[in-house]
């Protein structure tokens, strides 16, 4: 009769006791190619754990059950490889990530009888592919007349999602925005998209122009000089200047 006054006493305190997810570390953007480390950090606060699932998408793919031999078990999903040597009760370990591997990932934790408690907590990881190709820039071959408005675009390389695109003239970036020309990205092949950005400010000589790409941390860029017919003119009779030495040099020497 004691006892079992006790016993109801423990499992109800049991029972008040909460299990609580502490926090999911899950990256928001990570490369394709790469490997991800997730975790799932829980407090059971005296209750055992149960098991521990991971979903993405709502499809499990990992679960850690201490009471089995292996505890751990995992799920092959399309873009999820999971190495279990890597991957305990609080992470799991993927490798190889695809474009495929981006989603929301979950994490549940269970706690056993008599609670049953459970709790979760979610996260979204973008998964990004960016080439080391530069960008390409079209439109910057032909004279230009001073202060003519430019036609140049900018196309980055195929990528995903769509990067980001700046212009940036002598050093400057371009922030004018009717000197900006936005497009709205291309799509190609396999889920792939192109980013296009035109620039319309005015012709000026010597103009360095600098089209970025960027993506997360890295940048992709390429420069190239717009001439105006002026700066042409002026280098053409440099030209002359020097052939006009040259030859005043020659003679002077063949008379001498
Ligand atoms: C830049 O793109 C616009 C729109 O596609 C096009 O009309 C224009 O001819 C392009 N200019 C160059 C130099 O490619
Ligand atoms: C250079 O600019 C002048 C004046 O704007 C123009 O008349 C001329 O056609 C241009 N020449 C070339 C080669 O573009």
């Amino acid at each position: 009769m004691k006892l079992g006054i006790v016993y109801l006493l423990l499992s109800y305190v049991k029972v008040s006791i909460c299990l609580q997810i502490v926090g999911i570390s899950v990256p928001a953007m990570k490369q394709r190619g790469d490997s991800v480390t997730m975790a799932c950090d829980f407090d059971l606060e005296g209750g055992r754990l149960y098991s521990v699932k991971w979903y993405r998408d709502n499809e499990e793919f990992y679960r850690y059950m201490p009471r089995l031999r292996p505890p751990q078990h995992a799920h092959r999903l399309d873009g999820v490889k999971v190495d279990l040597e890597r991957s305990s009760a609080r992470r799991v370990h993927l490798r190889d990530l695809t474009l495929k591997s981006r989603g929301l990932y979950r994490c549940e934790v269970s706690e056993e009888a008599p609670s049953f408690h459970s709790a979760q907590s979610e996260a979204f990881m973008e998964v990004y592919y960016f080439s080391r190709e530069s960008p390409r820039i079209e439109g910057h071959e032909r004279l230009y007349e001073v202060q003519e408005p430019l036609d140049v675009n900018c196309s980055s390389a195929k990528a995903y999602p769509a990067p980001q695109l700046q212009w940036h003239i002598d050093g400057q970036m371009v922030t004018e925005p009717s000197w900006l020309l936005e497009f709205a990205p291309k799509a190609a092949a396999q889920g792939l998209f192109v980013s296009q950005l035109g620039l319309r400010a005015p012709a000026k000589p010597h103009l360095r122009l600098r089209c970025v790409a960027i993506m997360a941390s890295h940048r992709r860029e390429r420069t190239v000089v717009i001439e105006t017919n002026s700066t042409s003119r002026r280098v053409f009779s440099n030209w002359i200047l020097i052939y006009l030495l040259c030859t005043f040099i020659i003679r002077h020497k063949t008379v001498s």
